[in-house]
């Protein structure tokens, strides 16, 4: 059935075990099933992106993004999530640049930041939306996963690249020089921030991953 979806929706980024199914007369024969649509064009064609290019989103767009994100299903419609978006370069660069001065202690970052394509802690976006869920109640890692992903294929469907970010949740949470910046992002209390997305034209197209097929099962 996989390989039935990738050939329809005519995907850039195949995943790897479907990689060799693209067959132009299949295509063609396919090209008005229901199968083949924008949104399962979105979802298959999204990849993180860790390159940008420097224009920042408009905000018209994140308008947009954003409110798919916040009618994403949730449990009981209780919205257990804040959203914050900064296409502040000051605010960007300002905790990039604590991150930085973290890197003598972690080898992970000091070779991230040894990159010469490095700009920022963010992937290089030149935009980044924080998402915080409420901290002790269950569902609300779960609503906020649904956000983030209506976001990201949202953004994608508007020719907009994307990545989400633990690291960098991970980072904010937990360095006391980046305390200034946690608080800037200003979530009510009992919010705690869960991870980040870096968002904006991308200036690479990365391959699929592989995929484990075998993780669905069907029960009879
Ligand atoms: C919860 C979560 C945390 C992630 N954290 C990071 C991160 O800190 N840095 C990063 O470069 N990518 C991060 N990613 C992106 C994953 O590496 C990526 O989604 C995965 O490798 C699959 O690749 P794809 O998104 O291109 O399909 C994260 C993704 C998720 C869902």
């Amino acid at each position: 059935m996989l390989a039935a979806l990738t050939m329809t929706t005519g995907c850039q980024n195949k995943p790897a075990e479907t990689a060799d199914s693209t067959n132009a007369a299949t295509d063609s024969v396919v090209a008005e099933s229901p199968l083949d649509n924008a949104v399962v064009r979105a979802i298959m064609d999204r990849r993180s992106v860790r390159k940008y290019k420097p224009e920042p989103v408009p905000k018209e767009m994140l308008d947009v993004i954003l409110h798919c994100g916040i009618n994403a299903p949730n449990a009981m419609n209780e919205q257990r999530w804040e959203v914050r978006v900064t296409n502040s370069k000051a605010f960007i660069d300002g905790v990039t640049k604590v991150f930085v001065e973290s890197a003598e202690n972690d080898e992970r970052v000091k070779k991230m930041v040894e990159n010469p394509d490095f700009h920022n802690m963010f992937r290089n976006a030149p935009t980044v939306i924080f998402v915080a869920g409420k901290a002790d109640e269950k569902s609300s890692p779960i609503d906020c996963g649904l956000l983030g992903e209506n976001i990201m294929l949202a953004a994608q469907s508007m020719g907009l690249g994307t990545c989400c970010l633990g690291s960098a949740a991970g980072f904010l949470n937990s360095n006391p020089g980046a305390a200034n910046y946690l608080k800037q992002l200003a979530f009510s209390d009992g919010y705690e921030l869960l991870y980040a997305i870096a968002i904006g034209y991308p200036d690479e197209s990365p391959e699929a991953k592989p995929r484990d097929a075998s993780k669905i099962r069907y029960i009879e």
